[in-house]
């Protein structure tokens, strides 16, 4: 394990899941070794719907995050969840960002960036998802559009406490296919250098993420990579045993 941050392993569930999913995560909580929480926290999104029924009888270690939320506290938003709502239903974090919502709902660095402060008014912990298409990887163009997002999507103020990023080649997602481990190294110090140079010694403190078709076969080889901080994880984070396999990579 290389990383001196602390691990985070985040699970996406995107739209999937019911009530009776309530079952795997029981199985997640019973199944993990006490020795994760040791070096490492884990965190589980699920659709917003579920989350006050998941957190309110919650026990053990995981805890939760929502997946977006709208930058306003409320108002004439149909179909939008704020922060404080999220906050509200047990959540301690939120993903933003993601590149689904980049595609789906054409949400640009600007909206981005102003929902992760949104998420400081509320209290939450914003993971910030930045990553560049299989056009944009095969221009030789990843480090500089992961840069840009980078820059473009995070507000003043980022530490160490408050800010996680995380890297998902958009290409990786669902695939199957993951960058080599020294793509993913060099993304990543792309990324830390970006921190760094804007945020000072705290830049060195914020966690940045692996995402894209992590497994449980190759969770211990993407963790091990320098600035590797930790794991957002998507299908594998429906199964209690998958989800289990990667956590378990970090001990
Ligand atoms: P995946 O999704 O693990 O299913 O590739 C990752 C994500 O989109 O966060």
């Amino acid at each position: 394990m290389g990383s001196p941050r602390r691990i985070l392993i985040v699970g996406n569930w995107k739209m999937n899941g019911s009530r009776q999913s309530r079952q795997e995560l029981d199985a997640m909580a019973a199944g993990l070794d006490p020795a994760f929480s040791e070096k490492a926290d884990m965190l589980v999104c699920p659709p917003a719907v579920l989350l006050a029924g998941f957190t309110e009888n919650a026990t053990g270690p995981i805890r939760f995050g929502g997946q977006d939320c709208h930058f306003n506290e409320s108002g004439a938003h149909t179909g939008d969840i704020s922060p404080e709502m999220l906050r509200e239903a047990g959540a301690v974090a939120v993903i933003l960002g993601h590149s689904e919502r980049r595609a789906d709902h054409g949400e640009g660095d600007a909206v981005v960036k102003a929902k992760v402060k949104s998420a400081w008014r509320a209290g939450l912990l914003p993971i910030v998802c930045v990553g560049e298409t299989l056009a944009e990887r095969d221009a030789n163009e990843a480090s500089a559009v992961v840069a840009r997002q980078v820059r473009q999507s995070i507000p003043r103020g980022a530490e160490g406490g408050n800010l996680v990023v995380a890297y998902e080649p958009i290409w990786a997602i669902g695939t199957g296919r993951i960058p080599t481990p020294e793509d993913v190294a060099q993304v990543h110090n792309t990324i830390r250098n970006v921190l760094n140079e804007r945020f000072g010694e705290e830049g060195e403190k914020i966690r940045i993420l692996y995402g894209g078709s992590v497994k449980p076969d190759n969770a211990k080889t993407l963790l091990a990579i320098p600035n590797v901080d930790g794991a957002l994880v998507g299908g594998a984070s429906l199964k209690a045993n998958d989800f289990l396999g990667i956590a378990h990579a970090v001990l």
